[in-house]
């Protein structure tokens, strides 16, 4: 049996030269844990061309969201960034990943820490009636180079308000945190900055990261994800797994 099928193209949304999102067709057998992500891709020469891409729409929702950077001489995303609306692209058919309420042991905040198209798999986990039930409150970092890369952030959190499902919830218990780093914003500066510095935490009125109350999910570049965990695990936090839950996990959101 084939590991992908072939699903259609929804639609397609540009927000900067560098990244752009899209949503296909979700087949019905089709499961996933808020956080997983999947194998998509395009068949090239003959051949399925397929990279991981973290899930970006929540579990109850019948279509399925990627957000995703363009590389001009990536092998996958050079061509993807064209795809439109109608066309077909390959989807695996079985979804992993760590960064996943179950690998977390309870806690009382949750962080989520976020660089670029980073942000995709808490798309989904923010839209989770779960994530609400198991923290008070839940923070959502978001840090990019351009403002403009902010956007797709900043509308995700804006249309929470009216989830018919979480909005009530999200109302009460998420922080939505941006910083940029290269455009003037009202708040600049790295995620590893605004730990190093106190500056997120005292923004948030919460006291300096520990495992006693603390829970951290990761995702971004390899870079991002190292300075990141240097941080949290000399707070002693400790990482966890499917198998084993713990107090943070990490994900890289690298695709070329
Ligand atoms: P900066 O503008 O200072 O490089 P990218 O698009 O390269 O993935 O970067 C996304 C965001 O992540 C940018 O704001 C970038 O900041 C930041 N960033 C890059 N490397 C790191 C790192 N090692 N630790 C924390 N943030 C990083």
């Amino acid at each position: 049996m084939a590991a992908v099928t072939s699903e259609k193209v929804l639609s397609v949304t540009h927000w900067t030269d560098r990244l752009f999102s899209f949503r296909v067709a979700r087949p019905a057998s089709f499961r996933f844990r808020s956080g997983e992500f999947v194998m998509l891709g395009l068949e090239v020469e003959g051949k399925p061309l397929l990279r991981a891409y973290s899930i970006a729409s929540p579990a109850w929702d019948d279509g399925l969201d990627f957000f995703s950077i363009k590389v001009e001489d990536g092998p996958l995303t050079s061509r993807l960034q064209s795809i439109q609306t109608g066309d077909e692209i390959l989807l695996g058919k079985k979804s992993v990943g760590t960064l996943v309420l179950d690998a977390l042991t309870p806690g009382r905040r949750l962080y989520l820490l976020s660089t670029g198209t980073g942000i995709a798999p808490f798309a989904s986990v923010t839209r989770d009636p779960e994530t609400y039930e198991r923290f008070e409150q839940v923070v959502l970092v978001h840090a990019c180079r351009q403002v403009a890369e902010l956007e797709y952030g900043r509308r995700l959190v804006e249309a929470l308000k009216d989830d018919p499902l979480v909005g009530e919830l999200a109302a009460d218990k998420l922080v939505y945190y941006p910083s940029c780093t290269r455009e003037e914003f009202p708040r600049r500066g790295r995620i590893t900055a605004l730990m190093d510095s106190g500056q997120l935490f005292d923004e948030i009125g919460a006291p300096p990261l520990n495992p006693a109350e603390d829970r951290v999910m990761i995702c971004g570049s390899m870079e991002m994800i190292a300075d990141c965990r240097a941080r949290v695990e000399a707070a002693g936090l400790k990482e966890g797994a499917n198998s084993r839950p713990a107090e943070f996990v990490v994900e890289k959101s690298f695709v070329d």
